[in-house]
């Protein structure tokens, strides 16, 4: 497949994602679910917007688009909160919808008329991850929406397997390549490059993420009492926000509430819905940390033999429904074990998919960092910029399109956040070794 027959297949894939997401009436397309988020009706035209400045005009705000400057000006993430969107004179859902048609069908022609310069094409990937992200944005506001379902239960998923759960595996010590390089990996945003050798100690490594069952055990201990488990910052907001469980969780811990269907709680899928301080808590527990957002990306690009890194954990071949779950479709983590052909050459499982995983990291430009085009993506909310108090969080959840995953993608939240579709996998220092 050529390039630009990637990039029109990668937009069609996101426009259809983002369509599914909003295919109920105006009245639904203006609510606010929760302060958190946007009404779906802003993240709607936000894509077709960004899509415009992006493709139409060549980033720079000042060039004249399709909508009045004053209205364009609305779907500035920068400028206007999450929280005050709702109040916002927006484009009416018809006018949204039509407005992301028109700007597509100029993209598309762009797309055909693309030099073939170095670089022409970046601005496409560029777009067709903006829209991706955003739809998974979508699904969380879906996630916090109360009353009767209007999405399904979610598409099947393969059986997991018995004896994964709680094991870990060995990453020997050594060096490896950490991050990638536009020659490599031309369409990875800016925060994963440039590549650069790091030396990392020996660690041991969650063969697959905790599961509800566990988080149970957990919870039956006294984890959301014992004061020990948890650091400074992390009690104090327990107490503050009385966490008592993963968000949408029946107070006993055998039910939850999911996209509006109130289900059993599955033992053997990855917890989900938690926030950093909880997960920091459960590792402490169990004698455990969290990973490193650099032992995480050994762990799961790195392949040892080879002395290389793999484009995905499992090797070359493109992310599919035998090796990881991706794309949204399933509404829900799969059970661990569920893939053991897409384990790494370490041999850890579901890496990426099923849930965003807390690391230990803030968030921190790689040595020799350079911005992209959107230059606004990274930098603001780098820890050296005083971006304010964020974890990285890697290998994408159930809701990221595989079109746009990478070992090498980087997440970030605030350490209380748990709307977003979160989970944890442990990590252990080899004795006399330091993370
Ligand atoms: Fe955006």
């Amino acid at each position: 497949m050529s390039t630009r027959e990637l990039l029109a297949r990668g937009l069609a894939r996101a426009r259809d994602r983002t369509l599914a997401l909003v295919e109920f009436d105006d009245a639904e397309l203006l609510r606010q679910y929760d302060p958190l988020m946007s009404p779906l009706v802003w993240d709607l035209a936000h894509i077709g917007q960004q899509e415009e400045l992006w493709l139409l005009r060549g980033g720079d705000l000042r060039r004249p688009g399709l909508l009045p400057p004053e209205v364009d000006g609305l779907y500035d993430a920068f400028v206007h909160s999450r929280g005050s969107r709702a109040n916002l004179p927006l484009l009416p859902p018809t006018d949204a919808r039509a407005f992301c048609r028109t700007i597509r069908s100029k993209a598309l022609d762009a797309l055909d008329r693309l030099p073939d310069e170095d670089g022409a094409d970046f601005p496409f990937a560029l777009v067709i991850s903006h829209e991706n992200q955003h739809d998974e944005t979508m699904l969380q506001a879906l996630s916090l929406r109360s009353g009767p379902a209007i999405l399904g239960a979610g598409a099947a998923l393969p059986a997991g397997r018995d004896g994964v759960a709680g094991t870990s595996v060995l990453v020997p010590g050594g060096p490896f390549t950490l991050g990638v390089d536009a020659v490599d990996e031309p369409f990875a945003l800016d925060n994963e490059s440039p590549a650069h050798i790091v030396d990392v100690p020996s660690f041991r490594i969650g063969r697959v993420p905790v599961t509800n069952a566990e988080w149970r055990d957990f919870i039956a201990d006294g984890g959301y009492q014992q004061r020990d488990w948890w650091s400074a910052a992390g009690w104090e907001h327990r107490e503050r926000a009385g966490l008592v469980a993963p968000q949408f969780w029946s107070a006993d811990g055998t039910s939850r509430v999911r996209f509006g269907h109130i289900e059993e709680l599955p033992p053997d899928e990855p917890v989900q819905h938690i926030s950093f301080y909880e997960a920091e808590a459960y590792a402490a527990r169990a004698g455990a940390r969290l990973p490193t957002e650099v032992e995480w990306e050994k762990a799961c690009a790195w392949d040892p033999v080879a002395g290389a890194r793999r484009r995905f954990p499992w090797g070359a071949t493109e992310p599919d429904a035998q090796l990881a779950n991706l794309d949204g479709n399933s509404l829900r983590p799969a059970p661990v074990g569920a893939y053991p052909d897409g384990a790494s050459a370490y041999g850890v499982e579901q890496l990426l998919g099923d849930v965003w995983e807390w690391t230990t990291s803030p968030l921190r430009p790689w040595p020799g960092f350079a911005p992209m085009i959107y230059d606004r993506y990274s930098q603001p909310f780098f820890e050296s910029t005083g971006g304010g108090d964020y974890r990285v969080l890697r290998g994408g959840s159930w809701a990221v399109a595989g079109d746009i995953l990478r070992p090498s993608f980087r997440n970030w939240d605030h350490p209380i956040r748990r709307q977003i579709f979160s989970g944890v996998r442990l990590a252990w220092s080899v004795e006399g070794e330091r993370p």
